[in-house]
């Protein structure tokens, strides 16, 4: 398909009750009071990464300065403080997400480590020749290649879902995927690129009919939506913290703890064992198997305060307030006569990706950033979704509760001022 077959129009949300003050919100991040080459700053850039909260901040120097020490190693008073809140952040995460037990909660450097995870160690244990490993066409590099790896590795194939103009997986297409070869499932919950919510539920089912795990990648969905991972019924969810006003370097991984009690672990290390002696090495129980070394005990502890205030705020409200706001911002967009959206699903979150006419998507990035207006440029680590469409990238306005009308005003009159100068 190339852009010029494109007559597919967004589909307008209809909008949703929700409670949220977003002014009194706005005073909660200190980074949105600059201004950006004399411009005040209009944050876009949200499924890049999001801003961060004065409570996050806080909790991180507080962190450091008052209890700074290891964790699960030492006796003093310092390093049990240390311990009681990195496993307190384990159980606001378990909590937040629903997850059954917090021994199913893994600590990750973020989502990309999470997948990783996953495929090295159930890929390479249970994956062999011959076996089917199921994707989508819209996932994130991150859940490509850690499994492109696992396959070259162990002689399995990859098999990508396609999906349709919408930027909307195809689940009869996936149904007629699913064999007796197939042993693994992993799918992204909200695409980055495109906003299209999947329908994670339904591929769950599917898949456990026929006795075949799923990972579900919820990076884009946590900060946007409430996720129960017992709802979906996946067996695995990953995500990351600094998409989620928590801490870069830092995320979770869940997993049902059947599945990962037959795992090996991922690296080797201190406090992932029991009994280390040249001959053999005893593991430690879940989820500390799956966590070699020192972690980021900082970032974990700030990944849950992180948790406890969008707890404060509701997901519900926030998800409800965000629809409202993708919506205008879509109907706004779509008034723009050059303007391409790519990814009009039905169910859609926080995303706008577009074209425009005959003008390339970085120097639509500049020219808005001179406004104040951070947005992202390129492939958003989607190559594939790019050549879907046959193009090389898209500029992408990613929103969070934080943003308001006024910014999407700002946005619509940035990219008509790119037009004026450039189209
Ligand atoms: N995956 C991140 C994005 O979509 C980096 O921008």
């Amino acid at each position: 398909m190339t852009l010029a077959d494109t007559t597919l129009k967004p589909e307008l949300a209809q909008t949703r009750a929700h409670n949220l003050d977003v002014e009194q919100i706005r005073r909660d991040f200190p980074i949105l009071r600059q201004t950006v080459h004399g411009k005040p700053l209009v944050y876009l850039d949200n499924a890049n990464t999001s801003q961060k909260p004065q409570v996050v901040i806080d909790t991180l120097s507080g962190y450091y300065e008052t209890y700074n020490s290891n964790i699960h190693r030492a006796t003093h008073l310092l390093s049990e403080k240390a311990t009681h809140a990195y496993e307190a952040a384990r159980v606001k995460v378990q909590r937040f997400i629903n997850a059954p037990a917090k021994k199913e909660i893994v600590f990750t450097r973020g989502c990309t480590e999470g997948i990783n995870l996953v495929a090295n160690s159930w890929g390479r244990k249970f994956l062999k020749e011959g076996d089917e490993v199921v994707i989508s066409w819209m996932e994130h590099h991150s859940n490509i290649v850690p499994w492109q790896i696992v396959c070259e590795a162990t002689g399995a194939k990859l098999r990508v879902i396609p999906i349709n103009d919408r930027g909307e997986l195809m689940l009869d297409e996936f149904a007629a995927l699913l064999n007796e070869r197939t042993k693994f499932v992993s799918v992204i919950h909200v695409s980055n690129a495109m906003g299209s919510v999947n329908p994670v539920k339904e591929i769950v089912t599917m898949a456990h009919e026929r006795g075949i795990p799923v990972l579900v990648d919820g990076a884009q969905a946590v900060p946007h939506m409430p996720v129960d991972v017992q709802e979906i019924g996946c067996d695995f969810y990953a995500f990351s913290s600094h998409k989620m006003f928590g801490p870069t370097g830092m995320g979770a991984l869940y997993g049902r703890a059947e599945l990962l009690e037959q795992m090996p672990p991922f690296m080797g290390g201190g406090d992932m064992i029991r009994s280390v002696t040249f001959e053999k090495t005893s593991y430690n129980a879940l989820p500390y198997k799956f966590e070699a070394g020192t972690p980021n005990i900082a970032d974990a502890i700030g990944f849950g305060a992180a948790v406890d205030y969008l707890k404060g705020i509701g997901m519900e409200n926030i998800a409800a307030y965000e629809s409202d706001l993708l919506a205008n911002a879509t109907e706004k967009l779509s008034e723009i006569e050059t303007l391409t959206m790519i990814g009009t699903a039905k169910d859609k979150a926080s995303v706008l990706s577009f074209v425009l006419d005959g003008i390339h998507p970085h120097d639509i990035g500049t020219l808005l950033d001179h406004e104040g207006i951070a947005v992202r440029t390129g492939q958003h680590c989607c190559q594939p979704v790019m050549d879907r469409y046959g193009i090389t990238a898209t500029t992408r306005a990613s929103l969070a509760f934080y943003n308001t009308k006024a910014e999407i005003d700002a946005l619509a009159a940035g990219i008509r001022k790119v037009i004026q100068v450039l189209g």
